[in-house]
């Protein structure tokens, strides 16, 4: 009989920035589903990798005087080192940048043209360079800045291949309202349908405006589309068009596993795609929430995006594999807290799963000298256990499955539990001291082993080290591939008479305060070398004109409420110059005013207005006041 399939994946992440603890998210929920396949005996395919091409990536190298190749090179080695770390079990890492995958790319491409889906057009719009984004007018915020990241955008025409994706509209709706598992969880699903009923537009699928992607075959001077690329990356790393084997063996993939932010591009643009050039969509797309810690947005300017390396090393990689999994249901927000992470590591970890395997491991050594003794005496107590045993992987199952992995994980606890109970009820430190007991003392302690062993099994796919360490520790099956998962669900599988492995504590009691004083020292130490980071010398202050300007005429640009247009005389030269300050000043109040003029700026385009420089405004909320100079002052004179 062919062995059942099963295809995971996660996002591939870009290669401008290291890896943080939101993406080490995506990549260890994709790592327990795929460990928990495996182990169910399927045939697994689990895919990770980078984004390597686009205008974000080649301007993050040249802030590093870097080629944009170089970059990648040193931040892959980050995310592949980190995911050695973590224990992910990724069966390949796929770079955008390899050769087989940018030939896949343009073979795409090409299949959808020959189908009558790409256009050639041309592009006018609000390009936010950060978010790889179009806007159209109506979406920015503020005049000119972008709705996502709120930084200025930049407006941009020019040629372009467009893709028909408004002509898959009803089929792709078509497609989800048959399929309820196409898009999770259902709130997600929801959000989808309605974006997709205000009507699909055609997608612009090429760029002139820069180099660093896959050419457009036959139009070199297009790079295409670095959504196009990526999201190709899913067929390209199994061989898609040309070596089938892989592609026929495990498309459609199962599970694409991706944050909320990328949900869009995953069950609209992919599936488009997909429809166009007449392959089978993936089963399904799963959107999880996003992480926030210490209650704000993670990012690098707050100095609080958690390093995946440094909270390994200090916790454990097993604690935090748990936590994230724990902590929050797969789909919704979570918030990291140092305090939630000790307590999880103290109350669940430590307390309940460590003591309960030290005491038992303790009392076999004590009572047996270390041998897992039979089981002669039966209680029905035994039976309650075996039976939640086996309603544990039931439930388990079906709650991986549908990556409920909080729940999973709940569940298993709740085993945890039961076993403790069972401990505390039976007495095994009474039954000792009565020779007649011997047998049930025995039986009792075969129990719990068993327990262990079970839940050695269960805890596998989500912190495979512990349960490896476990496994060791009850000295038994030692490749867990290599063992018959149904017999193994069974309880009393346990083998009498085996001598125990050494006895190990799994985690050591962390002490609350120690540790988030450690904390504390850590994030203090990386905001003053920020600071020391953010200083700049004088060389790069005197790189910076700015002179005396005198404002001679003012005017509102038009359809936006916080622009000026002003005309300032620089002394030797006038110059057109656009401010954000119609919000406090009248036109007519301006005209005659003496302001610090940034001189040296390179011009800009601001709601299509020319602006050749910046006039110097001290900020209040919503208003900017401009810096006077004294009227005695000429106009030109340098300001240091
Ligand atoms: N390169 C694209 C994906 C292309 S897939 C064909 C991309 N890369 S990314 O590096 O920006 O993000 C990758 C994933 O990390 C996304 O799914 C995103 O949601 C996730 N996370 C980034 N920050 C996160 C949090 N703060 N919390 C949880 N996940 C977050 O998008």
């Amino acid at each position: 009989m062919n062995q059942k399939t099963f295809y995971v994946s996660t996002p591939i992440y870009y290669v401008n920035d290291v890896p943080h603890i939101g993406h080490a998210y995506t990549t260890v929920a994709a790592d327990t589903i795929a460990r928990y396949k495996r182990l169910a005996g399927y045939d697994v395919f689990f895919l990770t990798g980078t984004d390597e091409h686009g205008q974000k990536i080649e301007h993050a190298a040249s802030d590093k005087n870097l080629s944009p190749k170089e970059l990648a090179d040193n931040v892959v080695t980050r995310f592949k080192n980190l995911w050695e770390k973590l224990n992910i079990s990724n069966d390949h890492f796929i770079r955008t940048t390899e050769e087989y995958h940018q030939k896949t790319v343009q073979a795409v491409f090409t299949k959808m043209k020959e189908n009558g889906d790409i256009y050639l057009g041309e592009y006018e719009g609000w390009y936010c360079t950060p978010c790889e984004t179009y806007w159209t007018e109506t979406q920015l915020l503020d005049g000119n800045c972008c709705p996502s990241c709120r930084r200025p955008t930049t407006k941009l025409k020019e040629p372009s291949y467009f893709f028909r994706m408004s002509k898959y509209q009803d089929k792709l709706l078509e497609h989800i309202e048959r399929n309820p598992d196409f898009i999770k969880p259902v709130s997600r699903r929801n959000e989808i349908i309605s974006f997709i009923k205000e009507g699909l537009k055609d997608l612009s699928v090429s760029r002139v405006s820069f180099k660093w992607g896959v050419p457009v075959p036959g139009d070199e001077k297009h790079v295409i589309y670095v959504w196009i690329d990526a999201l190709t990356n899913y067929i390209s790393a199994l061989g898609y068009p040309d070596r089938s084997e892989m592609f026929d063996k495990y498309w459609p993939g199962d599970y694409h596993i991706v944050g909320k932010d990328i949900l869009r591009f995953h069950t609209v643009y992919w599936p488009t795609m997909l429809l166009s050039i007449g392959v089978d969509l993936p089963k399904s797309v799963f959107a999880h929430g996003w992480w926030t810690v210490e209650g704000q947005k993670m990012s690098k300017s707050l100095g609080n995006a958690i390093d995946p390396y440094w909270l390994a090393d200090k916790f454990g990689v097993d604690p935090i594999r748990y936590f994230l999994l724990r902590e929050v249901p797969f789909g919704l927000d979570g918030d990291f807290s140092f305090k939630a992470l000790i307590h999880r590591i103290n109350s669940d970890l430590a307390n309940d799963l460590g003591n309960l395997l030290n005491r038992t491991l303790g009392m076999v050594n004590r009572y047996f000298d270390g041998v897992i003794p039979e089981y002669t005496d039966p209680e029905s107590l035994d039976e309650e256990l075996a039976d939640t045993i086996k309603e544990t992987f039931e439930k388990m199952d079906a709650q991986i499955s549908e990556l409920a992995f909080n729940k999973a994980l709940s569940s298993i606890w709740e085993l945890v539990g039961f076993l403790n109970r069972y401990v505390d009820t039976t007495t095994p430190w009474f039954l000792a001291k009565d020779e007649d007991k011997r047998g049930r003392l025995g039986s009792v302690l075969y129990c719990v082993l068993d327990g262990l062993r079970a839940l050695s099994l269960m805890l596998y796919p989500f912190i495979p080290e512990t349960s490896v360490n476990m496994r060791k520790q009850l000295n038994t099956e030692k490749d867990i591939y290599k063992t018959n998962f149904e017999e193994l669900k069974k309880a009393r599988t346990l083998e009498s008479g085996i001598r125990l492995g050494e006895i190990k504590q799994l985690y050591p009691r962390l002490d609350e305060k120690e540790i988030l004083a450690d904390v504390k020292n850590l994030q203090d130490k990386e905001k003053e070398e920020q600071k020391a980071e953010e200083l700049i010398d004088f060389e790069t202050f005197s790189k910076m004109k700015i002179k005396v300007g005198q404002i001679y005429a003012a005017e509102k640009i038009k359809k936006s409420d916080k622009l000026l247009k002003l005309q300032v005389d620089l002394g030797s030269e006038n110059r057109q110059i656009v401010a954000g300050i119609a919000k406090t000043y009248a036109p007519e109040d301006l005209i005659g005013k003496k302001v610090a003029v940034v001189a040296n700026l390179k011009p800009a385009k601001l709601m299509g207005v020319d602006s050749e420089g910046m006039v110097l405004a001290a900020s209040g909320d919503d208003r900017h006041f401009l810096i006077e100079i004294d009227e005695d002052v000429k106009a030109g004179s340098p300001v240091k």
